[in-house]
């Protein structure tokens, strides 16, 4: 009986400790020179499949994120990824092995939502539960102040993820890394996993990591 009293307090102080290590994380600047000439990148675009399981650096991830749709204008809040009207309506989760964040680009910060491995959940396909760094697209419908009818926010909220994608692409093919970006998800998964609200709507994911040896 009383090893059970001493297992509980135990068993709490561990749980405790894992729940403090899952924070935010402020990333490193972004570091926007180099890579690879842009017809070079261009040239170098395609879909690749296969996943080293190494992880990123909190540098790679600052990188790949700001490539994506970081701020570049920062006196105007605008990002590398055009928006319509500039509503700015796509957030990018980021799906780690440690658990799924949310990427601030204001505060360059990777905000802690749920702790776990819930790579899986993001896609349909084997390969994208060993990807390092799953990214979901999600559109939050309530920030499209202005576009009245749901049908236009589906078609703007599909086409400016288009754009972040093929940032992605672009940043993957510069620094020779794997990327796909999936249309065939369970949105609803994503939805429950993730707990997004009525006004977000998961689009599309991308899983990125080194290439497969
Ligand atoms: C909107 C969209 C959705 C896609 N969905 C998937 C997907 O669910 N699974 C997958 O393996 N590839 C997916 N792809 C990748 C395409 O199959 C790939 O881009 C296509 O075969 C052309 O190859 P490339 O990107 O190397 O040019 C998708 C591509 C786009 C643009």
């Amino acid at each position: 009986m009383k090893k059970i009293f001493l297992l509980i307090p135990c068993i709490l102080l561990i749980n405790l400790a894992f729940a403090q290590n899952f924070t935010d994380i402020k990333l490193p600047e972004p570091d926007k020179s180099g890579g690879k000439p842009l017809m070079e990148a261009l040239n170098n675009r395609q879909t690749i499949r296969e996943f080293g399981t190494e992880e990123f650096s909190v540098q790679q991830i600052s990188d790949l994120l700001w490539a994506a749709c970081g701020i570049n204008r920062p006196e105007e809040s605008k990002r590398t990824a055009p928006t319509a009207m500039n509503d700015q309506e796509i957030d990018i989760y980021v799906v780690l092995k440690s658990g799924i964040y949310l990427y601030d680009a204001t505060n360059n910060t990777l905000k802690a939502i749920k702790e776990g491995d819930f790579r899986a959940d993001m896609g349909r396909q084997d390969f994208v539960a060993v990807a390092p760094v799953v990214l979901v697209y999600v559109a939050d419908f309530g920030r499209m102040a202005f576009v009245m009818d749901k049908k236009t926010k589906i078609f703007y909220s599909a086409t400016d993820t288009g754009f972040i994608s093929q940032n992605v692409y672009l940043y993957a093919s510069s620094e020779n890394l794997a990327t796909v970006v999936l249309g065939y998800i369970n949105k609803d998964r994503i939805v429950k996993t993730i707990g997004l609200s009525k006004n977000q709507h998961p689009i599309l994911s991308q899983p990125v990591g080194f290439k497969k040896d």
